[in-house]
């Protein structure tokens, strides 16, 4: 990547304390999002994602989390940042959407309120201008009738309205960064695909970078130009989206695109269950997170955690046999 990342990454770990345990949900993350690119975490519920996107934001409590390593947005080191320098980039460097929109929009205040007090926190509008852009929010995000949506509360609009006023929202103050959690995961098919081609148009448009989570192979392929497979905290592969399904290296990535639906987006599409609990994050296996799990897995993979190694120039996969992994073999002892 020649010009400086939108989002860097290193080394992030995320444990947090629980009782007397300490669970480790992020495992040494390392990753990049070029300005203008769509970069897609998948993986199993569990896996560690929304922990990630959070840990981005510095949204975690930061009495019972430890967080480490290095997380640069925008040019900016978010964790040498105060209280207020985050909130200041909250909204218009970096902003995030999630799977529900009641949980990001107040039930008490009106979609044109609350986009208007996020401008006005943000930026220097009088109450004329803030509505005039709030309106320009909804546009943008092609909601029907915006003049009346902008009066409407969360709750007298449809699941994919609201899906929409939460994106304006997100975008109101125009970020460089859009973190996504699972946004489309609680629609109905035919909304969850005018959702995903609204980001794609606003993205292009905006020429935003957006890390869009998900756990449906299927979205991921809709929107992403990065894909990056996350399994028990850690990134096991990552690579461009044509060169991750035509050339999967990761004995994981190989089965969740065994589970891809051949004719586009489904409703209720999961990724495969294999074989197998997802690992205890109390006490996280000595090697490879994924061994216990795998049909191939030896003892290396047991006692030994693989390092990061390239297969080509930004695909990058750790395993410590992925060179002699075959597909077929993999899902045949999987079925
Ligand atoms: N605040 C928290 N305190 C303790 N454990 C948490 C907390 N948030 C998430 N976890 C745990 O971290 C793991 C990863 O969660 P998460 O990132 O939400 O997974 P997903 O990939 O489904 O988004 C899960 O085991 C979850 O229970
Ligand atoms: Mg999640």
């Amino acid at each position: 990547m020649s010009e400086q990342p939108m989002v860097a990454v290193r080394d992030l770990k995320v444990r947090f304390k629980r009782g007397g345990q300490t669970l480790s949900a992020v495992n040494g993350v390392s990753l990049e999002v070029a300005k203008g690119e769509v970069l897609a975490l998948i993986g199993e519920s569990g896996s560690g994602k929304s922990v990630t996107l959070r840990a981005l934001m510095r949204l975690h409590s930061e009495r019972s989390t430890r967080i480490e390593g290095q997380i640069e947005i925008a040019g900016q080191d978010l964790m040498a940042l105060s209280r207020s320098q985050l909130q200041a980039l909250r909204g218009p460097v970096a902003a995030m959407i999630f799977q529900e929109p009641l949980l990001a929009l107040d039930p008490v205040y009106t979609i044109g309120q609350q986009i208007i007090e996020a401008l006005r926190r943000h930026l220097p509008l009088s109450k004329a201008e803030a509505r005039s852009q709030a309106l320009e929010a909804l546009r943008r995000v092609r909601i029907p009738s915006p003049e009346q949506r902008l009066d409407a509360y969360p709750h007298e609009m449809s699941g994919g309205m609201r899906q929409r006023a939460m994106i304006a929202l997100a975008l109101a103050c125009q970020p460089q960064i859009l973190l996504a959690d699972e946004p489309t995961t609680a629609l109905d098919a035919t909304v969850q695909i005018q959702i995903l081609i609204l980001l794609r148009e606003l993205q292009q448009a905006l020429g935003l970078s957006i890390i869009f989570v998900t756990h449906d192979i299927g979205a991921a392929v809709e929107v992403a130009d990065r894909v990056a497979v996350m399994y028990g905290g850690r990134i096991v592969e990552q690579a461009r989206l044509a060169e991750l399904l035509d050339n999967p290296q990761h004995p994981y990535t190989k089965v969740l695109l065994g589970t891809r639906p051949k004719d586009g987006l489904r409703k209720g599409e999961r990724m495969i269950s294999i074989p197998g609990a997802p690992p205890d994050l109390a006490n996280l296996p000595a090697g490879c997170t994924f061994a216990p799990r795998c049909p191939q897995a030896t003892d290396l993979c047991r006692s030994t955690v693989p390092a990061i190694e390239s297969v080509i120039a930004d695909h990058r996969v750790s395993c410590h046999h992925w060179q002699h992994v075959s597909v077929q073999s993999l899902c045949e002892s999987m079925s």
